[in-house]
């Protein structure tokens, strides 16, 4: 197989060596970027007259012929060449002659493969916003809904006090939210173009950075050569955000399966997200919420992965830094499909609202409201903690409820205790009374939603998506 490199060389390259050291196998899928950032490369040499129009016009033929026949499925990646990069020029000197040996002028597979990877990992992002987005909707769809829709609040999985669907699926907005916030910082600092750092030290041609930076929508070019063809924090950042946004799905999926059990029967997932048992004829499994579960290690395990490859790099381009792309491959495509399932799940999952506002009722989940019942009648909070504790175990001992005692059995605990304190523990007035803000009380709540529909229908990243001028070409 010719190489880019054979002149130097007068042995053969032993046959395992050459398939261990190629890329094609997985970078293939650079092929639109690569094309994209040669198209603005051979734009901008012909711009500082270093290619002559003719000469542009003609490699630019042939790239456009290459992007619509790969798009066509006429024409195929070989797999023998090294790396996508090799591949196109070789195609595109197939295709225009001798020319086309002028488009790698001024540029190294360094500045040409960091480029291609910020280019492709530019769009994941912004397609991971678009499905982080697409979730936040289905979220404040449910939010809407359900207002009163009581269910109990835990800590350490323990009742704690009562709460709401809305505000329990609010907390989850919050944490997608946050993730489209660190897409869009992520978007943001990488937005710079490496092209024209060349092998490590720029080039002797007078090429116009700033030019094909623009072309491309970039910010601007990169500062430091040596940086730009070694720097891959960009992509370590987006496997930090990715593994943040598994972390978020993980213990959603993991409150869904608690939920979804025999136990606790607040949800139903539908048919369309279960599967069965091979042996067990009653059994509808939460596989998809496992499975997302079960993803999340992958995802992390390729952001370790790339960080401790990057870890002993000397500067500036090592092979090494060809280790960044399968795992992150991976990761970008698992969260991707993790996204799209699960707001599918989530999308068509049925609540059993009176079961969860049954399973609120029990478990003593309003007895802080009773402790501030009596703080209401003028009695000290320590005090009233150990009144309402004393209670507790009392009706653990009768196997009853606050709110199910007489007025007299109450009395013989504490006298402070009245008829209003029936409706004072009722699961509406517990959830009702908590209304600071961030708190599941409605008007509190009406007032967060509102906040987050302004948000949802804002402009994506405020607006400053890259508007590249190759796009269509
Ligand atoms: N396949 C290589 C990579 O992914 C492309 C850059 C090759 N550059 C080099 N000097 N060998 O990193």
């Amino acid at each position: 197989m010719a190489q880019l490199w054979g002149g130097r060389f007068v042995g053969e390259t032993d046959k395992l060596a050459y398939k261990f050291n190629a890329s094609i196998g997985f970078d293939k899928r650079l092929v639109e970027e690569d094309i994209q950032g040669s198209t603005a490369h051979v734009f901008m040499l012909a711009k500082q007259q270093i290619l002559t129009e003719e000469e542009r016009d003609s490699i630019l033929q042939g790239l456009r012929e290459i992007r619509e026949e790969v798009k066509a499925g006429v024409l195929e990646i070989d797999d023998t060449y090294e790396d996508i990069h090799s591949f196109v020029e070789a195609v595109l000197i197939k295709k225009v002659g001798e020319v086309g040996k002028k488009l790698h002028t001024g540029r190294s597979r360094n500045d040409q493969v960091a480029l291609d990877m910020r280019l492709y990992t530019r769009r994941r992002v912004r397609d991971t916003d678009a499905l982080l987005k697409e979730l936040l909707t289905v979220i404040l769809a449910v939010m809407e809904e359900n207002l009163e829709t009581y269910m109990p609040g835990f800590t350490h999985l323990q009742k704690a006090q009562p709460t709401t669907l809305a505000h329990h699926y609010g907390a989850y907005f919050e944490m997608f939210k946050r993730d489209r916030q660190r897409m869009a910082d992520i978007y943001q600092r990488m937005n710079y173009c490496p092209l024209g750092a060349g092998a490590l030290a720029g080039t002797t041609y007078p090429l116009d950075r700033e030019c094909t930076a623009s072309m491309m929508g970039f910010a601007g070019p990169t500062l430091n050569s040596m940086d730009s063809v070694s720097d891959r924090d960009y992509l370590i950042e987006f496997l930090s955000a990715l593994s943040t946004v598994m972390m978020h799905l993980s213990r959603f999926c993991e409150e869904i399966i608690i939920w979804n059990s025999n136990e606790y029967q607040f949800v139903e997932i539908d048919d369309a997200y279960s599967t069965g048992s091979s042996i067990m004829p009653q059994k509808k499994n939460p596989d998809i919420a496992e499975l997302v579960r079960g993803k999340t290690g992958r995802v992390y395990g390729a952001l370790l992965s790339l960080l401790t490859t990057m870890k002993g790099i000397p500067l500036a381009y090592n092979k090494d830094m060809q280790e960044d792309k399968e795992l992150s491959f991976d990761a970008m495509d698992t969260v991707e499909s993790c996204l799209v399932l699960f707001t599918g799940m989530l999308r068509t999952m049925k609540f059993r609202k009176e079961r969860m506002a049954a399973s609120a009722m029990n478990g003593f989940t309003n007895a802080t409201d009773a402790a501030d019942y009596l703080v209401g009648k003028g009695v000290p909070f320590r005090d009233a903690h150990g009144i309402v504790g004393k209670l507790v175990l009392y009706c653990v001992e009768k196997d009853t409820s606050i709110e199910k005692l007489s007025l007299e059995e109450l009395q013989s605990v504490s006298e402070y205790f009245g008829e209003d304190l029936y409706k004072a523990v009722s699961l509406k007035t517990c959830v009702e009374k908590r209304l600071t803000l961030g708190a599941p009380g409605p008007d509190a709540m009406k007032h967060v939603i509102e906040v987050h529909r302004t948000y949802l229908a804002g402009d994506d990243f405020g607006g400053m998506f890259e508007k590249s001028v190759l796009q269509n070409e």
